[in-house]
């Protein structure tokens, strides 16, 4: 038997090209190696306001983006969060034994509330959600970004603790980040990660924008002084663009310098955004020849495929914890 891998994404903005070359292009490459589970996060969307409608519009979308990158609902399970009660309901129990303190320290709640009022409960109680996708189906190995490892380590706090008071009930998972997860940062800044969540749409390249918006945040993204194209630290808007660059084609970073000796940023820039339109164009295609029924049904059957897990491990927690069958 695989190890298994669990892992999602929100339905709530645009996916982008950091999305996509950060977790989704991985997945795909660990379907073929792991028993895969990957999910559509619904539940932790609504921690933040949703309109219902595109909710349920992106929640669709994001479905496409995964099939339309290859991920291959033969080879392992996709599906939505809500059509999966126990997600919440192993929630509530987690709960109960976790620390608010422990809550507290969370670096992405205290990011997303910082000068905020009225901050919501789900916000707070995110982490604790994201452990139950986890723990739920004895997942060993979860593929995420580094800004999730604090959430995968709380996991693994939740995990040995209930296990110890209760016996052995779940398996302790462990994070598994990749390069190319940190390395996707804003166009419009290259000290930030690329986030569907930022100010100006010129922070990333949604993988839904037509050619001319690709084109034209491409030449707007800011670069560094200097006008030869290297690859260097010091230069980090360059470097990003090189990354993606890198990602997209299959050549190493040396590759793209070197073919790019003695060219200028703007002609560095037209290569790169030939080369992100030429990745976009089939992927949006097959978006489009997939209809919403037919994702849907793919998605149902996804959550038939995963339910006996979840039922089985939520019936041995209630027995565990002591509540009468
Ligand atoms: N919190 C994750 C993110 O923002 C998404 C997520 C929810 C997730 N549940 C998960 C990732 C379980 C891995 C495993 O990227």
């Amino acid at each position: 038997m695989n190890k298994r891998i669990f892992s999602g994404i929100q339905p709530s903005g645009n996916l982008h090209i950091g999305n996509y070359l950060g977790a989704i292009k991985n997945w795909v490459k660990l379907q073929n190696e792991y028993d895969s589970i990957f999910c559509v996060v619904d539940l932790h969307a609504i921690t933040v306001p949703q309109d219902p409608e595109e909710l349920r519009k992106r929640t669709l979308e994001v479905a496409k983006v995964y099939l339309a990158s290859g991920i291959d609902p033969e080879k392992c399970s996709i599906f939505v969060q809500s059509h999966i009660s126990q997600h919440s309901e192993l929630t509530w129990i987690l709960n109960t034994i976790a620390k608010v303190s422990e809550l507290e320290r969370m670096t992405q709640y205290k990011d997303k509330t910082k000068n905020k009022e009225g901050v919501g409960m789900g916000l707070f109680d995110y982490p604790v959600l994201m452990a139950s996708d986890i723990l739920l189906y004895d997942t060993e190995l979860v593929p995420v970004g580094k800004d999730q490892v604090q959430h995968i380590e709380l996991t693994r706090k939740l995990a040995e603790r209930f296990n110890k008071r209760f016996g052995e009930t779940f398996l302790i998972p462990k994070p598994y980040t990749t390069q190319a997860s940190e390395n996707i940062m804003g166009l419009d800044d290259p000290t930030k990660k690329m986030s569907k969540s930022a100010a100006s749409e010129y922070n990333y390249i949604s993988l839904t924008d037509t050619e001319e918006i690709v084109r034209k945040k491409i030449q707007k993204a800011v670069t560094d002084s200097g006008s030869e194209i290297v690859y260097s630290d010091d230069k980090p808007a360059l470097k990003n663009l090189i990354n993606i660059y890198s990602l997209f084609s299959d050549k190493s970073t040396d590759e793209i310098v070197a073919m790019y000796q003695g060219k200028n940023y703007s002609e560095f820039k037209t290569g790169l955004a030939d080369i992100v339109v030429n990745f976009l164009k089939p992927l949006q295609k097959k978006m489009k020849d997939l209809s919403d029924e037919k994702v849907l049904a793919i998605l149902k059957a996804g959550a038939e495929k995963v339910r006996p897990i979840a039922e089985k491990k939520m019936k041995e927690v209630k027995e565990k914890v002591g509540f009468l069958n």
